[in-house]
């Protein structure tokens, strides 16, 4: 695991677009696995910036995301299909049929599971892994206690991931308990994974992951054995870390990516 220490959460944006741009300049047709919640953001917007600039294009890539919340019509304001087009699809030049969201209003969301995790087989495969990270550990929403061998299926969310999602829904308004994720195994199987995570609310969440055991108690520590993986942090996220000494800054690691 790679860990790049930022000072500000707008250094883990412009890096995490970086990276992402690279990867799609290096292989135009790339399958990317992409995330929600509010730290990829200002990364996506920064992709957005160069796509329409014309410096960047994405209409060979398709796209997997990690979950989505059962009981949300796509169209309803919560839901990550939902999040995905505000934010980035309908700004970029991807095809939106290229574009693949869990289906948490299926009527057989057990059978969409299944057929979620061989779409992704069938295209290949993740090459260019985002990740968040949840207070707890989790990714996507493998919540803690998940198999580190899973594969698409239905998680019953934690209570601390109800609570601190809870700021997104209106206090009179159903916030689903439950929701589709993509697996431990299936992120694990990407070719490149990039975990960012930004404020002092992930501090201990960012710990567990690089320097704690490996652990079924935090999901995200799995990628210890992932042979490429970038953790890219800010200074609040970072701020538990007890081996800094040991992890690039990322001047250092701008200036490494221009060397070779
Ligand atoms: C959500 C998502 C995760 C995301 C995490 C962190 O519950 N399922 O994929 O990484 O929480 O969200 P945020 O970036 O808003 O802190």
């Amino acid at each position: 695991m790679r860990i790049i220490l930022c000072d500000k959460p707008e250094d883990v944006a412009s890096y995490g677009a970086r990276l992402m741009s690279q990867q799609i300049k290096n292989k135009p047709d790339s399958v990317l696995g992409l995330a929600t919640g509010s730290t990829p953001i200002k990364m996506y917007q920064h992709v957005i910036e160069q796509v329409k600039k014309g410096d960047l294009s994405l209409a060979a890539c398709r796209s997997f995301n990690l979950d989505e919340y059962i009981g949300l019509t796509p169209d309803h304001s919560q839901s990550y299909r939902y999040f995905m087009q505000q934010n980035f699809f309908n700004q970029v030049d991807i095809a939106v049929e290229n574009t693949f969201v869990p289906d948490g209003f299926a009527d057989d969301i057990e059978a969409s599971c299944v057929d979620y995790e061989s779409k992704i087989q069938q295209s290949g495969g993740i090459d260019w892994q985002l990740l968040g990270i949840g207070v707890n550990g989790h990714i996507g929403f493998n919540e803690p206690g998940s198999s580190l061998r899973s594969r698409t299926r239905v998680k019953t969310l934690s209570s601390q991931t109800i609570e601190d999602n809870a700021r997104f829904f209106s206090a009179d308004e159903f916030q689903p308990q439950l929701a589709i994720t993509v697996g431990i195994e299936t992120i694990m199987q990407a070719r490149d994974i990039v975990l960012l995570a930004t404020g002092s609310a992930k501090a201990a969440a960012v710990k567990a992951t690089a320097e704690g055991p490996v652990s079924a108690s935090c999901p995200a520590s799995i990628l210890q054995f992932h042979p490429n993986v970038k953790l890219i942090v800010d200074a609040e996220a970072g701020q538990d870390l007890e081996h800094k000494q040991f992890y690039l800054r990322i001047e250092e690691e701008t200036q490494k990516l221009m060397r070779y």
